[in-house]
């Protein structure tokens, strides 16, 4: 893109403030706010702020609660009949698992990728360390490697791969596959422009974990999949310490039952827990975020006390690969975060804000459940499948997180 098509494409989408902000940068970096105004579509960029400032209506929308397995409650023989089913398919080699680490984990604030985290052990393991144990546990157990695939964003792909080779892979080259980025989208103020950072280029920032599935086939992952005779994907976040990323009983439950997705749960702590509910919305599977369920629907209750909405979904959903580019197709819905952002301003001076005063927008992995007739939920008990590491301190903090760690490894 020229100077001249910067202007007018800028001018005609009401972004003038990157004129002047375009004088003050040297060459290289005018060269790349060039390039990122190029691809940055613009219209999108307005439909965004649409949905930023657009208030949100629950009233057409039906939620019920959803039928869940509850694991401990299997009998012994159905259990390993399951397994057996999951086993055989994981032998021959039709399971690989796809980490989703493209977040920015703003809440802990740890200076590198979440991954690279040390929760706290005496043998100070990262947090991708201690998913390598798992994986060369399976191979062991189950004589293949799981093919790992990482997808990182584009602000941390870099050093997502240093990490891994300076520590030589952790020794488990074979299975860790390809590290692949997600999209991006930008970030807006509260007047709809477009933010600058302190390196005077446009703030952009990974579109969300709903973004796995574009990202899948636009890297050419989804191919590989298919060429490597590779039919279940379980998809996970970085986070949780205690994901079960090689589970038998999922992949033999989703076959015996015929899902193409299960997702797995388990019953949130208590009603004010912030992780998302699966549920029925609008007759479709689907998954109503801690944000957007109502009071009424957080502490309803069952006839006998327990809650009605506590199928809490922990970002743990294996997928069959025949439905992700018919996923991805579509792009999925955008939901707007409220965040602080520092802001270069026209004079070039960096604003720290007290308040929220950005939007970021992300796409949300649970968001194409309704586009699956009907998925599988696979209830586990909490503390054998879920050890969240969001914050700094308090809850879902490394020290919650390591304590629930070392209770289930007997530590
Ligand atoms: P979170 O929603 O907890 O976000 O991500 P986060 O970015 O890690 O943390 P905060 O909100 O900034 O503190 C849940 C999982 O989804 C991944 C994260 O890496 C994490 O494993 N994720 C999130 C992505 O891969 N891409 C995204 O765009 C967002």
């Amino acid at each position: 893109m020229n100077y001249e098509d910067f202007v007018q494409k800028v001018t005609s989408y009401g972004q003038e403030h990157l004129i002047k902000l375009y004088e003050r940068l040297d060459d290289n970096k005018k060269e790349k706010l060039l390039e990122q105004v190029s691809n940055i579509n613009f219209d999108e960029v307005n439909n965004l702020y649409a949905l930023a400032k657009e208030k949100k209506e629950f009233s057409d929308v039906e939620i019920n609660p959803v039928e869940a397995c509850d694991a401990s409650k299997l009998s012994i023989e159905e259990k390993e009949r399951l397994e057996k089913i999951g086993i055989e398919a994981i032998k021959s080699g039709k399971l690989a698992v796809v980490m989703m680490a493209g977040g920015q984990g703003t809440r802990l604030g740890h200076s590198g990728p979440k991954g690279t985290y040390d929760f706290g052990l005496d043998s100070h393991i990262s947090i991708f360390e201690s998913f390598v144990k798992q994986f060369k546990e399976a191979e062991e157990k189950y004589g293949v490697p799981v093919p790992w695939y990482i997808m990182t964003s584009r602000e941390n792909i870099k050093d997502t791969v240093e990490f891994f080779q300076s520590h030589n892979y952790f020794n488990y080259e074979e299975g860790i596959r390809t590290f692949f980025s997600q999209n991006e989208l930008p970030m807006l103020d509260e007047d709809g422009k477009l933010i600058v950072d302190e390196n005077g280029l446009i703030k952009e920032a990974a579109n969300g974990h709903g973004g796995v599935f574009d990202a899948l086939v636009s890297n050419g992952v989804l191919s590989q999949l298919k060429s490597l005779g590779i039919e279940w994907i379980f998809i996970c976040g970085v986070d949780n310490i205690l994901a079960h990323m090689v589970d038998p009983l999922a992949v033999g439950f989703s076959i015996d039952n015929g899902f193409k997705c299960t997702s797995v749960s388990c019953i949130k702590a208590n009603p004010e827990e912030k992780v998302g509910v699966l549920c029925i919305k609008n007759g479709k599977p689907s998954v109503v975020e801690y944000t957007e369920l109502t009071d009424e629907l957080r502490y309803a209750k069952k006839e006998n006390g327990e809650l009605l909405f506590s199928e809490g979904h922990l970002l743990m959903n294996l997928f069959n690969v025949s439905v992700i580019s018919e996923i991805a197709e579509k792009e999925l819905p955008y939901h707007v975060a409220h965040k602080k952002s520092n802001i270069v301003d026209e004079e070039g001076n960096v604003i720290k804000p007290d308040a929220p005063n950005a939007y970021k927008f992300e796409s949300f992995i649970f968001d194409a459940f309704e586009r699956l007739p009907q998925i599988g939920v696979l209830r586990y008990k909490r503390e054998d499948c879920f050890a969240p590491i969001k914050n700094a301190e308090g809850v879902d903090s490394p020290e919650t997180a390591r304590a629930l760690y070392k209770a289930y490894h007997n530590l």
